[in-house]
């Protein structure tokens, strides 16, 4: 296939286009610095600007957006947030639009704080939430209905925390638990959803490749609490957990983003298993040990 792809210089970009390449997809790769991607990705075409995207495309997979967790979320960041998905994805669907005929599939970049950051466990059956989180996954998601519309089959990836030592959360907390400073945050009830790297690729591969599944899917491969985390890592790390965050200071430093840290919920991946996809890791322990190897 032909393959363009958004925001694939990023942590889980950079472990799903050498897969991509390796069963002979053509990739074409949209990002602000081409330069660097080709770099990155010498084999890939690096785009720049949408009127740069010519000819037929296959599929796409849409990833791009500032990091969630990479700044305190003040308005001007929120805006950031949301035009770094929204209008990049507005762009790409009006491009799409203009171009022969609309992709076979899409894979839709979100998240599961598309739920609301607390409250019971959830499935994909289950409505959206109210927080800004929420409403820019909604949103986010929205977007390329145009393209439902024209007949592409979307699947929207309502992504968990993505474990991977080379990117995202655990890359920013390895550090700190090798060095025995790891520690619960707030109370250490609030849930964490999460899917490891391998998984996480894995079953955007299935997806891709499956012409009879769309809509959304939850890539989640278990959840645990955030003390029952913390401990875990600290097992792996062979290191003791001793500290503990108060919420009050996560709440005085990160404002609202602290909700990232000290809320969260069990989100089940309903739709992933039923559609046959079968979880490499489903312990924690077995993940984060593959990990920190
Ligand atoms: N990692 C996780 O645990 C996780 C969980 C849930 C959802 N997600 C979502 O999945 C997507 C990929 O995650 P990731 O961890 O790979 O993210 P990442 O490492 O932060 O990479 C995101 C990519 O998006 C592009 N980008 C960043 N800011 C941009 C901007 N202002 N305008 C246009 N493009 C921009 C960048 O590509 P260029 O520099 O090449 O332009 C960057 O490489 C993200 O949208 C993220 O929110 C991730």
């Amino acid at each position: 296939m032909r393959i363009l792809i958004t925001g694939g210089t990023g942590f889980i970009g950079r472990h799903l286009l050498p897969r991509l390449q390796a069963d002979h997809h053509e990739l074409v790769l949209f990002t602000r610095d081409a330069q660097r991607a080709r770099r990155l990705f010498p084999m890939a075409q690096c785009i720049e600007r949408w009127h740069d995207l010519h000819g037929r495309v296959d599929a796409v997979i849409n990833l791009a957006g500032e990091g969630i967790a990479d700044r305190p979320w003040n308005e001007k960041r929120k805006q950031q947030l949301r035009d770094s998905r929204i209008a990049l994805s507005q762009g790409m669907v009006i491009r799409l639009g203009q171009i022969q005929q609309v992709p076979a599939v899409v894979l839709q970049g979100s998240a599961i704080g598309y739920y609301g950051s607390s409250g019971p466990a959830v499935s994909e059956s289950d409505a959206a939430g109210q927080d800004f989180a929420a409403r820019l996954c909604a949103d986010w998601e929205a977007v390329v209905q145009p393209l439902v519309a024209a007949g592409s089959r979307v699947c929207y990836l309502r992504t968990g925390v993505v474990l991977g030592n080379d990117g995202g959360m655990l890359k920013r907390m390895l550090l700190p638990f090798r060095l025995g400073l790891g520690g619960r945050l707030g109370n250490g009830q609030q849930m964490l959803s999460w899917i490891h790297i391998e998984d996480w690729v894995a079953a955007a591969l299935h997806l891709l490749g499956h012409d009879q599944l769309d809509g959304p899917f939850n890539l989640s491969a278990g959840a645990v609490s955030n003390a029952q985390f913390t401990k875990a890592l600290a097992r792996a790390v062979h290191r003791p957990a001793f500290m503990h965050v108060p919420a009050a200071f996560l709440r005085i430093f990160l404002g609202d983003m602290s909700q990232l840290l000290l809320k969260g919920r069990e989100v089940v991946p309903v739709h992933l298993k039923k559609s046959g996809y079968s979880v490499l890791f489903t312990s924690l322990d077995d993940a984060l040990a593959h990990l920190v190897r």
